[in-house]
């Protein structure tokens, strides 16, 4: 079982979206996903079609077992965040409070992957989940602003790893909501490279290009793959999911080439009924 935790300070950088793409992936694929939501903004759980009502990582951090938490989404399970979880920094102020996500998961078998969505901080919860990960993914944004705060963010993974759990690996930098016609994109890659380099570490080779599906999948809570599975996002999202897999099995295993096909059968759990649509121009995607 590989723990990959998805993180950055900064919100809005795809972290969320990115977490949402590799456990869809990874579960179409055939593997078996627990993806656990570690954000009090409940992003994660809200664009996979939890009921947020229920028992979720809040409960499971506090020792309940994970049967009484888990909620089945079509391609992954997923312990959903619930209002509880804004109180994790009070609620969970005891010596060890660090440990609470690797001590809870101990027990818990059968997954190969376990996926982490943070929040855009370092608190208690995503101390938790670098404390438990086998390796982190850096989402950045392709801007100047994501590329200063990269040396901060890497800093605090190291710290995470000297005292805290010394398996811990960047696997890389993604670039997300990438934009294929400008200069500054490229221009941008060359630099993150530069500091990834620094680091030890790699920027993943594809970049996540901009796609209007993105946002339209999350409001309809369906993955981007049986929402579109042949738009630019799905495209970059699967080509980087099989990269991770590389890295994260330090390239012993191989990629299940005849791996199941999404079906139709793969709807939301829970489906909210459409908007009518205001828009009468056709839509981009
Ligand atoms: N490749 C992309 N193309 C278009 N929109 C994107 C893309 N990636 C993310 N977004 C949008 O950007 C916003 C922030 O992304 P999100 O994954 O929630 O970031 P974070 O979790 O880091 O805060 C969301 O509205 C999401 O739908
Ligand atoms: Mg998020």
């Amino acid at each position: 079982m590989k723990v990959i935790a998805f993180t950055n300070k900064k919100g809005g950088v795809g972290k969320t979206t990115t977490a949402l793409a590799t456990a869809a992936y990874l579960g179409q694929s055939g593997f078996s996903v627990l993806a656990v939501d570690m954000d009090p903004q409940m992003n994660f759980s809200l664009a996979s079609g939890a009921d947020l009502e229920q028992a979720g990582t809040f409960e499971f951090l506090k020792g309940e077992p994970i049967e009484n938490c888990l909620q089945q989404c079509p391609k992954y399970k997923i312990l959903a965040a619930n209002r509880g979880l804004s109180r994790a920094d009070k609620e969970f102020d005891q010596f060890g409070r660090e440990h609470l996500l690797e001590t809870a998961l101990g027990p818990v078998k059968g997954y190969d992957y376990v996926i982490l969505d943070t929040a855009p901080a370092m608190n208690v919860l995503t101390l938790n989940a670098l404390t438990v990960a086998d390796a982190v993914v850096i989402c950045c944004q392709t801007d100047a602003f994501s590329l200063e705060g990269l040396d901060d963010i890497v800093e605090n993974v190291n710290l995470a790893k000297k005292y805290y759990n010394p398996n811990l690996s960047i696997a890389g930098i993604l670039l997300t909501r990438y934009n294929v016609r400008t200069k500054i994109s490229e221009q941008a890659m060359d630099e993150f490279w530069d500091k990834a380099k620094d680091y030890g570490t790699r920027v993943f080779a594809t970049p996540i290009r901009e796609n209007v599906a993105i946002k339209e999948s999350q409001m309809r809570k369906i993955d981007i793959f049986s929402y579109n599975a042949t738009c630019n996002a799905s495209e970059d999202y699967a080509a980087f999911t099989k990269e991770l897999f590389t890295i994260v099995e330090g390239g012993k295993k191989k990629w299940p080439e005849n791996s199941p096909k999404p079906s139709s059968k793969d709807t939301p759990r829970i489906s909210i009924p459409r908007q009518p649509r205001k828009r009468t121009t056709a839509r981009r995607r």
